[in-house]
């Protein structure tokens, strides 16, 4: 399909509205949708401590709306009509899916929205079926999918695959711990491939996508060729940037469902996605043929993504950049003892 030049004017000027923009995956799109020059508006539910945050990304042009909690449906209506939104994205984590029910029919009631994003940024949830606690997160978003089909608002669900940082199976969240220095963790044989899609690049496309009429009402898989990769072949990745091989230590298939059904919130929910991911193959065990989904690289051939073998430098410098200037917190300075112990600075990244 061809966009004519006027509708990408148009989608251009789309005005921006972004809940979870001071989260993991929120930062990302919040940062591409002002690079990309639209006018951007994050809502901002937190305190204190999340003010750095807020405070960088209003230092690059983000227009902050305090107070704003995605449950207030009347709240909600009020800004989407003040501010004249024309584009809501939603990256709220995993305890807030539900909430974004408040936030649908919000939209649904200003009628003027003209593409909903919910918070996905995962796997199809309505194909991969993790075992529980991680099924119950993948019912809130297909609960919310439906409740997003059947209201009429025009959508679009961005299924990125894996970000592209060490894939942990039993920690809270990828963006707090880098990849190991002391030994890899292999899930099964370790051959079965998945996806990985730097965070800047999910924030990149994710604002693509936002407004493209190719991608009104479907779903988009990100499936990066450059980026397919087992765990082993990560594993190999990080031996070369730091210089050194470590021990593989297997972690079977009854070992990840043991660390789901333990359901301890939130790493349980991690441990049930690894099975899903490098067990069962929920990336790859499905042709993207339906008359509502779209692969990425179809829609923007001539984008390229980063590579991971690029995000893995980042992270080794990163880990050199902490070891130099020393770490006050606890958990940094542990990480920097291992560091100090196993890495050798001066041959990283050349
Ligand atoms: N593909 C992957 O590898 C990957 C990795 C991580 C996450 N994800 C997915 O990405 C999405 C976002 O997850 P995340 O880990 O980035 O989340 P996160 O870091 O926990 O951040 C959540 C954000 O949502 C905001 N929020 C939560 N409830 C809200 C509410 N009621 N009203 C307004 N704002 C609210 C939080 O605000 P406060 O600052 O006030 O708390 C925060 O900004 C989820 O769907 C998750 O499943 C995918």
């Amino acid at each position: 399909m061809t966009v004519s030049p006027s509708f990408a004017a148009a989608a251009k000027q789309g005005r921006v509205l972004i809940a979870g923009a001071t989260g993991f995956i929120g930062q990302f799109v919040a940062e591409a949708s002002l690079e990309a020059g639209r006018t951007t508006y994050v809502l901002v539910r937190s305190g204190p401590s999340k003010a750095k945050t807020i405070k960088a990304l209003q230092e690059k042009g983000a227009i902050p709306i305090p107070q704003g909690n995605i449950n207030d449906q009347e709240f909600l209506e009020k800004i989407l009509k003040e501010y004249e939104i024309d584009v809501v994205i939603s990256a709220v984590g995993g305890d807030s899916i539900r909430d974004q029910l408040t936030l649908v029919h919000a939209i649904k009631a200003v009628g003027t929205i003209k593409r909903f994003l919910p918070s996905e940024f995962g796997h199809d949830v309505d194909r991969a079926n993790p075992v529980e606690p991680g099924l119950a997160m993948y019912i809130e978003k297909r609960t919310v999918r439906r409740v997003v089909e059947e209201s009429g608002v025009p959508y679009t669900y961005i299924c990125c695959n894996s970000i592209a940082s060490w894939p942990y199976y039993d920690n809270t969240h990828p963006s707090e711990v880098l990849p190991p220095l002391d030994h890899f963790q292999i899930y099964g044989d370790g051959s079965v491939k998945a996806y990985f899609v730097a965070g800047s690049d999910i924030g990149k496309f994710t604002i693509k996508a936002a407004d493209d009429i190719r991608t009104l009402n479907k779903s988009i898989h990100f499936r990066p060729p450059c980026n397919f990769l087992n765990i082993n072949e990560l594993a190999s990745m990080w031996e070369k940037k730091i210089g050194r091989s470590l021990p593989r230590v297997t972690v079977t298939e009854q070992d990840l469902l043991a660390a789901a059904g333990e359901n301890i919130i939130p790493q349980s929910i991690v441990a049930s996605f690894t099975h899903d991911i490098f067990i069962k193959g929920c990336q790859v065990n499905f042709s993207i043929d339906g008359p509502n989904e779209v692969e990425l690289s179809s829609l923007y051939p001539d984008e390229s993504f980063r590579s991971v073998d690029e995000c893995f430098d980042e992270f080794a410098v990163k880990m050199k950049d902490m070891h130099q200037e020393g770490a006050k917190d606890d958990g940094i300075a542990a990480q920097n003892h291992v560091v100090e112990k196993m890495l050798p600075i001066t041959a990283m990244c050349a």
